[in-house]
């Protein structure tokens, strides 16, 4: 696999921090050599590294800057990395734009909430232009809420992830002392929901199933 994912949204707080983290710790404990950029001038990605530590892994890459990323992605490939996910900031399409021009996939995590899902659907609506295969990803709902997020997938107007990471306390107690769900409980709903999600994931960039539709 060589692969590079960009998890993008117009709103803030919409879980893309969450879901890379969670995907690239996952993607780590699965052996494949992974780095989580974090284009967000926030550094909550770069910030949750350093909590982890020094030489830690999955190795977590700053780089706020938009003209600089294809060419740090290139850096990272011929160096060996085999999954590249980029995380984006909210309301920032200079570097939105710079993620999807060189992702293979785009996930886009959504809150199924009305507000949300209507900044999820011009979030949508950009990809589009963009024609780049790309996937909504719930987060943050009730475990048991489907007929929310199966009204919501009828608006959002791009496939939807079959595994959503629902609100859960392991996505974010350990995230301080730079621990991810999978390492705070791993035998947990939060780890084993990280873990279907990667293994749909996986699956897609490795069978090249990147479709549209
Ligand atoms: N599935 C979840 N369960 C519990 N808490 C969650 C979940 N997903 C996200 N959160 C929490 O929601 C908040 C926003 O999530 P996160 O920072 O990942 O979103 P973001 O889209 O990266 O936000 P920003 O716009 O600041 O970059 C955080 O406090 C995070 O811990
Ligand atoms: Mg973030």
């Amino acid at each position: 696999m060589q692969a590079t994912v960009a998890l993008i949204g117009q709103k803030g707080g919409s879980g893309r921090t969450t879901l890379a983290i969670h995907l690239a710790v996952e993607a780590d404990r699965a052996g494949v050599p992974v780095v989580l950029v974090d284009t967000d001038p926030q550094a909550t990605a770069a910030l949750w590294g350093q909590w982890r530590g020094k030489d830690s892994t999955p190795e977590v890459l700053d780089c706020a800057a938009p003209p600089l990323l294809a060419g740090k992605v290139a850096a990272l490939r011929k160096a060996g990395a085999q999954l590249i996910l980029i995380d984006t900031p909210p309301h920032a399409n200079a570097t939105a734009v710079a993620a999807a021009s060189i992702a293979d996939i785009i996930l886009i995590p959504v809150r199924a909430r009305a507000f949300d899902l209507a900044a999820a659907r011009a979030t949508a609506d950009l990809v589009k232009t963009w024609k780049k295969p790309a996937w909504a990803v719930f987060m943050s709902g009730s475990p048991t809420a489907t007929t929310i997020h199966a009204d919501a997938a009828k608006v959002l107007g791009v496939p939807i992830a079959p595994v959503r990471l629902p609100e859960r306390a392991d996505f974010h107690v350990g995230l301080a002392d730079g621990q991810a769900a999978q390492d705070l409980a791993p035998t947990g709903k939060a780890a084993h929901e990280v873990a279907a999600l990667w293994a749909w994931l996986r699956t897609l960039l490795t069978e090249g199933e990147g479709t549209h539709g």
